[in-house]
């Protein structure tokens, strides 16, 4: 049975459980709500009540959100003192206000990519969560992959020599259609980018991520192919179905990606390769139990078996090797992460909102770089 309300017997048997170090309210319930509801019970947690867009809609959502409790408005939630942290799944232009409103009220926060709709935006986010000292997290959960922590230790260890080039896309066809809609289309919801924002910003952060290197310029196309969107009255459409980018970074590797929302056949292709002065890798997120790792003479496919990863990788093997890991236990991983955090330890490569800033800014300058035909350097 659904509740709106937290009872006396809420209470009580908080005060006599030992002490939850994880007890989360979910802000939004659709899908990434969902998926972040799952992964706080795997890690230990407990979602002591979920936000919707309406109280009405929140009940309807209670069963798959690990949850009885849906709160009646945000500040209930922040009002609790059984809440040590917010996730925010809200669709973008929420974010910004969802999190300055949970950190004021001493909660730490976990927000959805992209963190907001400009770089301004995600900055005072950012500047807000490290003032009040609170743990501040966004899922770019493809770092979750063993097989992405794999290449990353390999290019810390020199094992493709001095990497020079790297490229590859995200491919998604789910917007392929005109009677294809959703709230990201519209940038006031959104933001001003639409499939860079949404998964280009994925692409960039774990280029950064195995690499350690940084984007420092870009040159980008952003192409709408559906210029109309909606069954019915279709209504113009300005925000972007692909994006082409070409980059520099600090190092001095050249590279360039491909993102699209419209690619028949694919659904999540995130592929990142990686070329160096001995060997490639190259990480296909659709086959994310293989790392291909090419050489001159030969090339081999790396397998997720947590005895023959770097422990690196292998602390995120969570099941025996054969036996596919995905998206979910990314997450999972990262929940689990971000509750060691809060409690003091500070795993590597859990990303912050320092992440989501840095994404933000590739994203703004993405957007000035095709708007203004030319090179835009990224803000450091
Ligand atoms: N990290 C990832 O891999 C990943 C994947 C998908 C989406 N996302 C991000 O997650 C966020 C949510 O995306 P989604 O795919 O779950 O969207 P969705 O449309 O499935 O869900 C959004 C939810 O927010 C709710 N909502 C709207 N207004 C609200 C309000 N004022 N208060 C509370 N809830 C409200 C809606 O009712 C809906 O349930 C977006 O920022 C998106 O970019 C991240």
């Amino acid at each position: 049975m659904s509740r709106t309300q937290i009872t006396e017997d809420d209470v009580a048997r908080l005060r006599t459980s030992p002490t939850p170090t994880y007890r989360a309210a979910i802000v939004g319930t659709g899908f990434m709500g969902r998926v972040h509801a799952q992964a706080v019970h795997t890690a230990g947690g407990r979602v002591v009540g979920i936000v919707g867009s309406s109280v009405d809609q929140a009940k309807t959502a209670l069963p798959e959100m690990y949850s009885d409790l849906a709160f009646s408005s945000l500040n209930e939630a922040l009002e609790s003192q059984h809440v040590d942290v917010v996730h925010v799944c809200t669709p973008n232009h929420l974010h910004e206000s969802v999190v300055l409103a949970a950190v004021d009220a001493g909660k730490h926060v976990v927000c959805e990519k992209p963190l907001s709709t400009s770089a301004e935006s995600a900055a005072l986010m950012t500047a807000a969560a490290r003032d009040a000292q609170r743990v501040a997290t966004v899922p770019f959960v493809y770092r979750f992959h063993p097989m992405v922590r794999e290449a990353r230790e390999r290019v810390r260890a020199g094992d493709i020599g001095t990497v020079f080039l790297a490229h590859g896309g995200y491919l998604q066809d789910w917007l392929l259609r005109p009677s294809d809609d959703n709230w990201r289309v519209d940038p006031s919801l959104g933001g001003p980018t639409r499939a860079f924002g949404d998964i280009g910003s994925h692409w960039c952060d774990l280029l950064e991520f195995v690499t350690g290197d940084r984007i420092v310029q870009v040159s980008a196309q952003l192409s709408t192919v559906n210029e109309h969107r909606g069954d019915g009255a279709p209504r113009l459409v300005s925000t972007e179905d692909i994006v082409v980018v070409q980059f520099t970074t600090a190092a001095g590797v050249i590279g360039s990606v491909v993102i699209s929302q419209v690619s028949a056949g694919r659904k999540n292709r995130l592929v990142l390769e990686i070329s160096g002065s001995t060997s490639s890798l190259a990480f296909d997120q659709e086959n994310a139990e293989f790392l291909w790792r090419g050489g001159r003479a030969s090339s081999s496919v790396l397998v997720r078996d947590p005895e023959t990863l770097t422990p690196a990788a292998a602390r995120y093997a969570r099941i025996p090797s054969g036996h596919p890991q995905g998206y979910q236990d990314c997450f999972n991983s990262f929940v689990s992460d971000t509750r060691s955090a809060m409690g003091g330890s500070w795993p590597d490569g859990l990303p912050t909102f320092d992440d989501g800033l840095r994404a933000a800014k590739i994203a703004d300058a993405v957007v000035a770089s095709a708007r203004e035909h030319t090179w835009v350097e990224v803000g450091m």
